[in-house]
């Protein structure tokens, strides 16, 4: 790719882009290329202290300017991609399009970027000409930087997922609601806690009364109360008992790997596609603000000894972190407060379960506003600039 590609970044105001940004900035990537800034808001305005030559913020609906871009990454959200993108295609742009949003995910012609994980599946596509790649759904991306090698390895046989996940997963007014919440229950019982002498169940009894009494403007983002409870079901109903986040698991997975009719062939460009390995979950939100967990079932393919798995798991990416599966480690360091904001993917509490030898357990975490957002568009930004 030429040096100094004109790139253009759309949606970096949000949550998801003020992170890719950041991330941008630590790791100097915008010392190889010339950044556009695009704004649904603010055509006109300053740009933000990264723009070089181009310094005014440009019309993110803007098709002529977005077509001077070699390159787009988008944070803007599905409904920005379901305008926008279709006539930037229409009007003749040959670009490349990375994007956060789901829209294109799952389009024969669109690669999911892990590249820790599918680094021969991005390569595959370039090769063939692929001009869209899209960010994973958090819970998954964070799931195979955890867990990818056992999957590389061709040792999965299925997988059961339940996992724990943040409020940031629903967006910035979300995280907002939660800790809304948690000042609401507790200034509910200030002045029992305060007192040593008052009765527990006095105070869990008030705070489920006003639970319960949330207003509407209490819970418009979660619909129900999240601080002090969880809710076991994530994104659309899609009608045969399971939700859309945990159809994603098994779905995208499987892309990601270049796995299952459809995605082998167009994944590996190899023709020759390795069956899906069935995988499915049970998505809950906690009240965490910004790390998705997981416990996973693993049935394994065959007898692996327990320090075999380790190693690969240890082995696979610069990462992930095993944790000793101990309580002192679990508690210290496979917690949503131990890895907000970093970007290791700690994977422990592995054992061989009591279902018999071939039954793995494990429980994984990752900030999913940065190995499940941001930081896959900008390690892709970096690939097609070393193409
Ligand atoms: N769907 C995810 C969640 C977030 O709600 O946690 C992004 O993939």
């Amino acid at each position: 790719m030429v040096n100094q590609p004109l790139t253009g970044l759309v949606g970096w105001r949000g949550m998801v882009g003020s992170v890719l940004l950041d991330r941008m900035q630590a790791e100097g990537d915008f010392g190889l290329i010339e950044p556009m800034f695009f704004s649904t808001s603010n055509a006109g305005g300053a740009a933000p202290a990264m723009a070089k030559s181009e310094a005014k913020l440009f019309d993110a609906y803007d098709l002529a300017a977005l077509k001077r871009c070699e390159i787009i990454i988008t944070a803007q959200g599905g409904d920005y991609t379901k305008k926008v993108y279709p006539e930037l295609r229409s009007a003749g742009w040959k670009g490349y399009w990375i994007d956060a949003a789901k829209t294109l995910r799952m389009q024969d012609d669109a690669i999911i970027i892990l590249d820790p994980v599918n680094l021969d599946v991005i390569r595959g596509a370039l090769k063939r000409g692929v001009r869209d790649y899209i960010g994973g759904n958090c819970t998954v991306s964070c799931m195979l930087m955890g867990v990818g090698a056992l999957f590389k390895a061709d040792l999965v046989e299925w997988m059961s997922c339940t996992t724990y996940q943040a409020a940031s997963g629903g967006g910035a007014q979300h995280m907002r609601e939660l800790l809304t919440q948690y000042g609401t229950l507790h200034a509910e019982v200030r002045d029992l806690l305060h007192d040593p002498a008052s009765a527990i169940l006095e105070i869990d009894r008030q705070v489920v009364a006003r639970q319960r009494a949330l207003g509407d403007d209490e819970i418009a983002n979660f619909g129900v109360p999240l601080g002090g409870s969880l809710i076991p079901w994530i994104d659309a109903d899609r009608g045969d008992g399971t939700s859309l986040e945990e159809w994603k698991g098994g779905a995208e997975t499987n892309k990601i790997l270049g796995r299952g009719t459809g995605f082998g062939s167009a994944g590996s460009g190899q023709g020759t596609a390795l069956p899906s390995v069935p995988i499915d979950s049970l998505c809950v939100r906690v009240g965490a603000m910004r790390c998705h967990s997981q416990a996973l079932t693993i049935k394994l393919k065959k007898d692996v000894p327990l320090a075999d798995i380790e190693g690969l798991i240890a082995n696979d990416n610069a990462w992930v972190k095993l944790v000793p599966n101990t309580r002192e480690a679990s508690v210290r360091q496979l917690t949503p407060v131990a890895v907000t904001g970093t970007m290791d993917i700690p994977v422990g509490r592995l054992r061989k379960m009591a279902l018999g030898p071939t039954y793995l357990g494990a429980f994984t975490i990752g900030d999913q506003l940065l190995w499940g957002a941001a930081e896959p568009l900008r390690r892709m930004l970096r690939i097609l600039l070393e193409a």
